[in-house]
């Protein structure tokens, strides 16, 4: 189970910052778990691990398999919340390096993430001759990023397989039974999975939306629901005990007292992609009405060769939440060398994870020196179930983290704001008068 050291925060906020926040948690609590606070439209995700619709999940496991049966790519098409849990879910149990890997299960490509034109060819030109099956995944149905790639890979898959081949190899996942892509997918017949309307898109990695690309590549989609469902136990019970009560009374005391960005470190560079879909879940829930924490990410001992002077000297701003591993999956030691000519002999027969766990003490030493606090999330070895646990404790942390800071953590009104911008120079019908007022601001 998941625990929280908060032993280094303790000479940066107040001695009582328990006490004062006992009040407050218990009440965002109470929000979360009766859906009775702002937002509360959309917390289906706080009893997912257990409400889960189990007819879909069984649905998602046979298409997973079909998908392995039919194709060795599975090109997934979405972006944000309908993106970043898979890919973080995937690098971090599959590998980074996942597709250069020997294996039984499909190579898998994300897209519709972006709008650079090279990033797409690219995607269509690592595909090749590959048989390939397509999840497109977008809850609105509407968004620029993932409807254009999405024309893309259904022409080529057409071309390639016919309209009837193509039928049997494009998974949608979307509304239940609004929008425009639930219109194409039921008018093209397309197998189709539910984003739940009450999961909004950051929330929704355990929802079909992360859970058929995850399963495709091989990772035991019932484990990761079980770390999760243990976890969602876990903090369904109110008081300090809590790990996501302790987490969010930490980084709420480091925000009053004056820490403005929280960087989310782990040793692990399979970790990486798990760290940005934790900036979408934080940064998109707390950052408004001028607040919140700006969540930021690092991949160490990398990024102590790059980003490390600054953690260690810079602007005193920061804190760290280093995600810490209990044993890696691999025993490694480090080799004697007769000549000794690098001196590294005094390592000879020592694991790897014995270097790595020196590096993490003494860097947390280091920035804990250099004012920079240091919270360290404890979980069990890399596997499917810790990893549920990982995604259900940040997302219940993240709620009550909203509550206190008193804004709904679960909109984005700010989101909308590029987008109008860009329909309106994109020429969109109705967006006309906009178009002329902006061209014009662009021409000074
Ligand atoms: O968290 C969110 O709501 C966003 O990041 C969305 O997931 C993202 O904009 C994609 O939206 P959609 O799934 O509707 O295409």
């Amino acid at each position: 189970m998941i625990q929280v050291n908060t032993n280094n925060i303790a000479e940066f906020v107040p001695a009582a910052y328990q006490a004062s926040l006992a009040q407050p948690l218990a009440q965002a609590h109470t929000w979360l778990q009766d859906a009775s606070g702002i937002g509360n439209d959309f917390v289906g995700w706080v009893h997912l691990p257990r409400d889960y619709d189990k007819e879909e999940f069984s649905r998602i496991k046979a298409a997973a398999k079909k998908i392995q049966q039919q194709s060795t790519a599975l090109v997934v098409i979405g972006i944000g919340g309908s993106y970043l849990g898979a890919r973080g879910v995937i690098d971090a149990l599959c590998s980074p390096n996942y597709n250069q890997k020997k294996k039984d299960t499909p190579n898998i490509y994300f897209a519709g993430n972006t709008l650079s034109a090279d990033a797409l060819n690219e995607v269509v030109e690592l595909i090749g001759e590959q048989d390939f099956s397509i999840n497109v995944i977008s809850k609105s149905g509407t968004t620029t990023e993932p409807a254009i790639s999405f024309r893309f890979f259904k022409e080529l898959c057409e071309k390639k397989y016919g309209k009837e081949g193509a039928r049997a190899r494009i998974y949608a996942t979307t509304d239940k039974t609004h929008g425009v892509l639930k219109a194409l997918a039921d008018a093209e017949g397309y197998e189709t999975f539910v984003v739940p309307d009450s999961v909004g898109g950051r929330y929704s990695v355990l929802s079909a939306v992360g859970l058929l690309p995850i399963a495709a590549c091989g990772v035991d989609i019932d484990a990761l629901m079980g770390g999760a469902a243990d976890m969602m136990a876990a903090c369904a019970k109110p008081g300090q005990e809590n790990p996501a009560w302790q987490y969010a009374a930490a980084r709420s005391a480091l925000y009053q007292s004056g820490k403005k960005i929280e960087i989310l470190a782990s040793y692990e560079p399979s970790f990486r992609f798990m760290t940005e879909w934790w900036k979408q879940l934080y940064g998109e829930s707390e950052g408004k009405e001028g607040k919140g924490l700006f969540p930021a990410s690092t991949e160490f001992t990398a990024d102590l060769h790059s980003m490390g002077q600054y953690i260690q000297q810079g602007e005193r701003l920061l804190f760290e939440t280093v995600v810490r591993y209990e044993k890696p999956l691999t025993a490694l030691t480090v080799p004697f060398d007769e000549s000794d000519g690098d001196g590294l002999n005094f390592l000879a027969g020592k694991d790897m994870s014995f270097v790595n766990e020196q590096a993490m003490d003494g860097t947390l030493l280091a920035h804990v020196e250099g004012g920079v606090p240091n919270l360290v999330i404890h979980i069990g070895q890399n596997t499917a179930y810790t990893l549920g646990e990982l995604i259900y404790f940040f997302e219940y942390a993240c709620g009550l983290s909203g509550y206190l800071l008193g804004i709904n953590p679960f909109d984005q009104p700010g989101v909308e704001s590029y987008k109008k911008n860009m329909f309106a120079l994109l020429g969109k019908p109705g967006y006309e008068d906009m178009r002329a007022e902006l061209l014009e601001k662009l021409s000074k």
